[in-house]
């Protein structure tokens, strides 16, 4: 009777132990996807070359007994694992975006694949979504509201302020070139820079400091409230009457 119960014991156990010793030598098991091939994120669109190198790249000591880390990420943890492949000078700067200054690669990019381009979680704007608040006052800037944070912006870091691509003026007459060219505002042209905004302590004076760059509830994306639609209550702001 007890043999009995022994041999069924060894015959449902036996099996288990036999996987979980076979588990237990990754160099025995080159073709990782034969069992992970249900993993969803290892068929999105956009395939991250580094899983094409094979597996052990980054999980060097996956199904090893001894392996502190339970998912064998090779090496280092992330970011010093993607900064094997990555230079990480991509990530230093004046100014850094405090998720790739904190390494968390992974809230933005997925290592394995993805259906967005860049490997990333959700497509931009949705992925900056996550973390800050949606620009949706009265009016929206053109390029804001189509999604197209990239345009001005870098996701990791860079030498201005901001995180932007380039110094802020530049930026918005790339696609106002008219704007320096004109009587912007008053006749002879109403200076665009300025060391000092009078207003915002700290911060140089640009056309942001008479425009949102993304959204605002007044007219013609104006930083301050004008009431009833006369652009000049604009001045009192910064020109006491
Ligand atoms: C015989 C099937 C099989 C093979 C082959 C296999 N795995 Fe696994 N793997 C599993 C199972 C089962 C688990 C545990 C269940 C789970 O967490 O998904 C697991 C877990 C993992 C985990 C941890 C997942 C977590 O969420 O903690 C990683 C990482 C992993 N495997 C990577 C690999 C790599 C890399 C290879 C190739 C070197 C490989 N596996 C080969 C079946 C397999
Ligand atoms: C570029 C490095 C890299 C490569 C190559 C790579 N992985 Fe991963 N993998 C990671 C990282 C990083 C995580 C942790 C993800 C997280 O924390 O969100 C992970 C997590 C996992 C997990 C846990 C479940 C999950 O999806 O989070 C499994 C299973 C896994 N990898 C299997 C594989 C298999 C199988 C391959 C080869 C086909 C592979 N990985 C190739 C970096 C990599
Ligand atoms: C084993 C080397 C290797 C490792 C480790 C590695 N990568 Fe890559 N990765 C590559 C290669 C090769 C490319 C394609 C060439 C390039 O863009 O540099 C690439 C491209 C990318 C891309 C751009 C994909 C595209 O569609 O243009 C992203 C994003 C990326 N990797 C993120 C990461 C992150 C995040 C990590 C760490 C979790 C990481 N990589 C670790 C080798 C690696
Ligand atoms: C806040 C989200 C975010 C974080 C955090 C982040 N990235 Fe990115 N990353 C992006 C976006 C968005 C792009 C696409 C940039 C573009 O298309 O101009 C990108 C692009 C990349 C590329 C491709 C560069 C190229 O020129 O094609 C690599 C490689 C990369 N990231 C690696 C990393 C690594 C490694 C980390 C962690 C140190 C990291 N990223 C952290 C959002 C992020
Ligand atoms: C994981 C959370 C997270 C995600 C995702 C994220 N950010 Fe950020 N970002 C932060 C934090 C935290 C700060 C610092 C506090 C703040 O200014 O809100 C910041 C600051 C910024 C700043 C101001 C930097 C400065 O020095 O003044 C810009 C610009 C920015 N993020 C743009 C983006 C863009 C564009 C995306 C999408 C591609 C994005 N962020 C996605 C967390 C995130
Ligand atoms: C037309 C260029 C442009 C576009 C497009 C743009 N931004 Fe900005 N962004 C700026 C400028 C310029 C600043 C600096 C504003 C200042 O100094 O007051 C800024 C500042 C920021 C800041 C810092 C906090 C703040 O509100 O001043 C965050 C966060 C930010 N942008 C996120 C985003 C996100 C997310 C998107 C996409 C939905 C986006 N930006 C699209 C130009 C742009
Ligand atoms: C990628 C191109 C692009 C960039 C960069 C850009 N803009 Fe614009 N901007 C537009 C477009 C497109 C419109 C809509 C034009 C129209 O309606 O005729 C617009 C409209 C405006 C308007 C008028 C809004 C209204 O309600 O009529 C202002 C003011 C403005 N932008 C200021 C700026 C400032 C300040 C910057 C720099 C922070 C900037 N723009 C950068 C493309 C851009
Ligand atoms: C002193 C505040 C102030 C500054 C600085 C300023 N603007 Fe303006 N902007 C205005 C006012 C006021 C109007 C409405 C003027 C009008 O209708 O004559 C306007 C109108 C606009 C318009 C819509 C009408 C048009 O001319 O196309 C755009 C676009 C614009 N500004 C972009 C910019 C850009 C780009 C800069 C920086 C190079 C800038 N502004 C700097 C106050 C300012
Ligand atoms: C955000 C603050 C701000 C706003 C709003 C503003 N200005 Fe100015 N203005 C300045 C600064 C800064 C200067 C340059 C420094 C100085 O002369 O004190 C300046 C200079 C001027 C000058 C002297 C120009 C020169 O060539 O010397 C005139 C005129 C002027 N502004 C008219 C206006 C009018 C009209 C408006 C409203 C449509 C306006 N400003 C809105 C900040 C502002």
């Amino acid at each position: 009777m007890h043999k009995q119960i022994l041999a069924l014991i060894l015959i449902i156990f036996t099996p288990l132990v036999t996987l979980w010793n076979s588990l237990s030598y990754s160099e025995e098991y080159t073709e990782c996807t034969k069992c992970h091939k249900t993993d969803s994120n290892l068929k999105g669109k956009f395939v991250h070359p580094a899983v094409q190198m094979g597996c052990a790249v980054c999980h060097s000591n996956a199904h090893k007994k001894d392996a502190k880390d339970p998912l064998g990420l090779a090496l280092d943890d992330v970011p010093q694992l993607c900064f094997n492949c990555h230079d990480s000078k991509m990530f230093e700067g004046k100014v850094i975006h405090p998720p790739a200054a904190s390494g968390t690669c992974t809230f933005c990019h997925n290592p394995h694949s993805s259906n967005t381009e860049k490997l990333l979680t959700s497509p931009v704007p949705q992925l900056c979504y996550n973390c800050h608040q949606k620009f949706d006052r009265k009016i929206v800037h053109a390029p804001v509201a189509a999604g197209l944070c990239l345009l001005c912006h870098t996701p990791h870091a860079g030498s201005n302020e901001s995180l932007l691509l380039k110094p802020l003026n530049d930026i918005c007459i790339e696609c106002h070139p008219q704007v320096p060219k004109m009587e912007h505002v008053i006749a002879r042209g109403h200076p665009l820079f300025f060391k000092n905004d009078p207003i915002r302590k700290g911060k140089e004076f640009t056309c942001v400091s008479c425009h949102n760059p993304h959204d605002s509830d007044s007219m013609l994306l104006f930083r301050y409230k004008v009431e009833g639609g006369d652009k000049y209550l604009l001045c009192e702001h910064c020109h006491k009457k």
